[in-house]
């Protein structure tokens, strides 16, 4: 049946939004998405692309007999803090670290939106197998585009901005903390937190694919595989913020905020699904080099997999981390009893 289902897309469908009743709205901003005639949220530009990603999948599994790659939640540790550490801090007076985590998720979910610069085209030289009819071969056509603007927002018209998950996470801090950052240094808070001017930090890696395989291919997959890793963890994060956030005694806007974190989770799922399919569908093809050399897919992505894994549970993990002690520890010291403050949260950890 899948194999007759529609597999070609254009980048126009992929983009296209399914019918919504109701805007959405954050903090006066108008978002991405929307609601349908029964109130349910609506993810943004899902009409073609969930079925579509839906499509290719049976496709793949019919014609190379081989699973979709599944990465599961539990790869990574909860977030940090923890819910009780951050009910902590803001019950102690402390919120500032809170909302320099918000601060940070959204700054992220932002970067996030550098994956629509690559626009791929003409793949197939890289590949032996025929890539027509998958993922792969509508990266750069559609599938990375509505991505970056799902993460970022974009202009449908000059003007108009169509705001994403950046400024719904800044949306949902301003909500909860009834607009914190009119007296704080956000710049300041930021760059703590490593976030200097200009591009993201690590984009520019060794090699770790043969020299004959395409450098902006090895470069194009690292970066999918990154943000499949991001994607997936996030889904802690999300579980995290909404915990807090929905608590109206804790925290302001009746759980608006944490309303609106469910509307990015929602959202993320396609990016999951579209990543997973695509980096499948490259691991059961054979890779073709400069010189015509074929390197076997599983080779490939298994050596780029492992190699962000480990950085992802490791180094990453350990600098976003030392990234949130690092401002709990500063907003803490700024309080007489920060000593005391500083050993309760950790005693929660
Ligand atoms: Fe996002
Ligand atoms: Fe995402």
């Amino acid at each position: 049946m899948a194999v007759t289902a529609q597999v070609e897309f254009t980048a126009e469908e992929l983009l296209a939004d399914a019918p919504t009743a109701e805007p959405l709205l954050a903090g006066g901003v108008r978002c991405h998405g929307g609601f349908d005639d029964q109130g349910r949220y609506v993810s943004p530009r899902t009409r073609f692309r969930v079925p579509a990603i839906e499509a290719w999948q049976q496709r793949h599994v019919e014609l190379f007999a081989k699973p979709v790659v599944d990465v599961p939640l539990e790869t990574w540790g909860d977030n940090f803090p923890n819910v009780e550490q951050a009910r902590y801090l803001i019950g102690a007076g402390v919120p500032e670290p809170l909302i320099a985590t918000l601060t940070r998720i959204g700054t992220v979910e932002g970067y996030g939106a550098n994956i629509r610069l690559l626009k791929p085209s003409n793949l197939q030289r890289f590949f032996v197998e025929d890539i027509r009819g998958s993922a792969i071969d509508h990266l750069g056509r559609g599938l990375f585009e509505a991505h970056g603007r799902d993460e970022a927002g974009w202009e449908p018209e000059p003007g108009r901005l169509e705001a994403g998950h950046k400024d719904m996470w800044f949306a949902a801090r301003d909500i909860a903390f009834e607009n914190p950052t009119t007296g704080l240094d956000v710049a300041a808070m930021l760059e703590r937190m490593g976030f200097g001017q200009g591009a993201p930090p690590g984009l520019e890696a060794p090699r770790q694919l043969p020299a004959d395989v395409d450098a902006e291919l090895e470069f194009m997959v690292t970066l999918m595989i990154r943000v499949l890793f991001i994607e997936v963890s996030a889904f802690h994060t999300f579980r995290w913020a909404e915990a807090w956030l929905s608590d109206a005694d804790l925290v302001a806007g009746e759980g608006e905020a944490a309303r609106l974190v469910s509307y990015i989770r929602a959202d993320e799922t396609p990016h999951v699904a579209y990543l997973a399919t695509a980096i499948t569908e490259l691991r059961d093809r054979t890779w073709l080099g400069d010189d015509g050399t074929k390197h076997d897919g599983a080779e490939m992505i298994d050596t780029l997999w492992q190699h962000l894994l480990a950085a992802s549970l490791g180094p990453n993990r350990q600098a976003s981390r030392q990234a949130v002690v690092g401002e709990v520890e500063h907003w803490c010291r700024q309080r007489p009893n920060g000593d005391d403050l500083l050993a309760e949260f950790h005693s929660l950890g």
